[in-house]
């Protein structure tokens, strides 16, 4: 379903907000009820969606490990910073230059004080009773005017002791001099790499609670002490996702307790990267702990593997906004299927990155790059994508497993945010490796049907007009790109399904863990077809979306079908920021006609600023979709708020806040 193509969508979105809701329990202005405290549900009154740290904007930068692995070292560090900087990409924002795995020497015996290995990073070299430092790198790079990012491991070993065994710069020693994870060491850490070395960033990987388990070869061959695995990497459900959760929120709490020390950081806050592969469930709570964190497995530079890692990312758009961000990984321009001879691959590649806000991190030697390939990353327009302070991550207006259309609501340069909406950006995505004709709808873009519509290409700076629909033929593997200004659908709000950014998934009412099925399932890049096949690995299946079910499918209550809205599991709580301080909230709500439990009801609450503004009686399957209408003056944070009743224990009902719009 296209969404806005419809004339029920015509009729929603012509409708004044105000609509009067006959059958509501309007409970204006209520005060507060007293609820239990245990109760999950029970608003909190404030945005509770952003981790502290340094990412307002998606992380830009380059780390060593895509061009390196293992065989990093200090000249090509530099040299890789030189480059940010002769090049301009520094200029754009590309600050961040991170070395990931392969630094360490090992950790010291006396007093655990980790020691660079100065054979590749000679200026750690300091000769002092502390061993090495790399406080002279990052004071390095901090007068070059970037920033510092380096790499550890939550558990004790990293994950180049596991997979990387051939290399000659794993950590040495003893066992526990060789244990260079954070485990047990968490303060003295971050004390050395944020407070002393003035480290700006930190990837915190996690094999070392997957790889290294009791009995194993690995474990008994390489003399590692083996940690009965917290992860595990086929198995969502003998993942334990609190002790995950709770080892990177002691992480978090210590970074936070850092002060910036001698290294001279940039201060501001520091970015914390979650590198757990998409497992643990961190979709789910990734956001409230870290800036970013991994979606998927890691990405090798074949079409099949950026489209598994896109996927990974690209509908999960409300877990993602200012300060914290879906990571479908590094970027691979610039290698394989992305290389200067695969143009149209690479641009693919950066545009869909630029779209779904995910950090940009340039995994190639930037010593040598070819001008064609530098100017891909050096796009300014496509760099105003990723970086545009709204954070509204692309949506899906179109989805299919061969094409795709994506919208992105801007925000820079709107005089007011209130005027938001009028520009947005489009991808017109052929996945496949033939040609593709793809018609793009003004209803794709929340446009109306009858204004013209300009779009400006992204890549040329072409500009053509339309008006309801236009044609397009995508060469294979193509990406077209636009800037789309015209007249909104909407015309005095939004709908939330708009903004997701400024939407906060507190609870999404997930019971069960699931693999999201709909993530590509390419040829396994390490096994090939020596495994059963990729199997769908990343637990995230009913989480929270826009314009769909939580399931993928249309939205539909009572048989009325909607093209716009969220769809979530009941027993769910999402914080809306209303940073346009529009006046009144709308929606249509109900139990989804995708529901499998026919008995129970819903009873859908809004908040505003944690007074209750309205509430529904308990709704049904089959019961018509009830108007939500409330006046939101003034209020900052909005909670809409879906419960089962009775609360149970089966798979909680799906629930539709269809047409959910704030506006005057
Ligand atoms: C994991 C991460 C990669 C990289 C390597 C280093 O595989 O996902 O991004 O950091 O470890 O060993």
């Amino acid at each position: 379903m296209i969404p806005g193509a419809s004339p029920r969508h015509r009729r929603a979105a012509n409708a004044p907000l105000a609509v009067l809701a006959a059958a509501l329990l309007l409970t204006q202005g209520a005060p507060l009820q007293a609820a239990a405290p245990a109760d999950p549900l029970r608003p909190t009154g404030r945005w509770t969606g952003s981790a502290p740290g340094a990412a307002a904007t998606p992380p830009m930068g380059w780390n060593s490990w895509n061009a390196f692995r293992t065989d990093v070292d200090e000249a090509k560090v530099l040299g890789a910073a030189q480059a940010l900087l002769d090049t301009g990409l520094a200029r754009l924002g590309y600050r961040y230059v991170n070395v990931d795995d392969g630094w360490w020497q090992k950790r010291r015996a006396s007093d655990g004080r980790m020691q660079v290995r100065t054979a590749l990073f000679p200026s750690a070299a300091t000769g002092g009773p502390d061993g090495t430092s790399f406080l002279p790198f990052t004071t390095r790079l901090h007068a070059m005017g970037l920033r510092a990012g380096i790499y550890t491991d939550i558990g004790r070993n990293a994950c180049s002791q596991a997979y990387d065994l051939g290399s000659p710069n794993l950590p040495e020693g003893t066992t526990a001099e060789r244990e260079v994870g954070l485990d047990g060491h968490v303060a003295q850490d971050v004390g050395l790499y944020f407070g002393e070395w003035g480290f700006d960033y930190v990837k915190v990987d996690a094999c070392g609670l997957a790889d290294f388990r009791p009995g194993s070869a690995l474990v008994r061959e390489h003399g590692y002490r083996a940690l009965a695995p917290e992860i595990e990497r086929s198995s969502i459900q003998r993942t334990d996702e609190h002790a995950v959760r709770a080892r990177y929120e002691a992480l978090a709490a210590a970074l936070a307790g850092t002060p910036a020390g001698t290294g001279g950081g940039t201060g501001g806050g520091r970015v914390l990267s979650i590198c757990t592969w998409g497992t643990a469930n961190v979709r789910a709570w990734g956001h409230e702990v870290g800036n970013l964190w991994r979606t998927s497995g890691d990405i090798v530079p074949a079409w099949g593997s950026m489209l598994h890692n896109f996927d990974s990312a690209a509908r999960r758009a409300l877990y993602a906004g200012p300060g914290h961000w879906n990571d479908p990984d590094m970027l691979e321009i610039g290698h394989g299927d992305f290389d200067a001879q695969h143009p149209v691959e690479a641009r693919s590649h950066f545009a869909l990155w630029a779209m779904i806000d995910a950090p940009l991190l340039v995994g190639f030697d930037l010593r040598s790059a070819p001008r064609s390939l530098l100017d891909i990353l050096g796009n300014e327009r496509l760099v105003a994508l990723d970086q545009d302070p709204g954070g509204h991550q692309a949506t899906l207006a179109y989805d299919s497993g061969e094409a795709q259309v994506l919208v992105k609501t801007l925000v820079a340069g709107d005089s007011r945010v209130q005027g938001q909406g009028t520009r947005k950006a489009v991808a017109l995505f052929n996945r496949t490796a033939q040609p593709l004709q793809l018609t793009l709808m003004a209803a794709h873009l929340k446009f109306a049907d009858g204004a013209p519509i300009t779009l400006t290409d992204l890549w040329t700076g072409a500009q053509s007009t339309f008006t309801g629909d236009a044609s397009f033929t995508l060469a294979p593997h193509e990406v077209r790109v636009f800037e789309a200004r015209g007249a909104r659908l909407l015309p005095r709000g939004m709908f939330l399904s708009e903004i997701p950014g400024d939407i906060h998934v507190a609870e999404d009412g997930v019971r069960e863990r699931q693999p999201d099925p709909l993530v590509h399932r390419p040829l396994d890049p390490w096994s090939g077809s020596r495994s059963g096949g990729t199997r769908p690995a990343y637990a995230g299946w009913g989480g929270a979306q826009v314009d769909s079910t939580p399931f993928g499918l249309d939205l539909q209550v009572a048989g009325q079908s909607f093209a716009t809205g969220l769809g979530v599991l009941a027993n769910s709580r999402l914080e809306v920021r209303n940073r346009a301080g529009y006046t009144n909230f709308h929606a249509l709500v109900g139990v989804d006609d995708s529901t499998t439990d026919r008995l129970r009801g819903v009873r859908f609450e809004l908040y505003g600023d944690g007074r209750r503004l309205a509430r529904t009686s308990a709704l049904r399957f089959g019961d018509r979709p009830l108007a939500l209408d409330a006046d939101v003056r003034g209020v900052t944070v909005l909670e809409l708020v879906a419960r089962a009743e009775p609360a149970g224990t089966g798979p909680p009902p799906v629930v539709t806040w269809a047409d959910a719009a704030l506006g005057d």
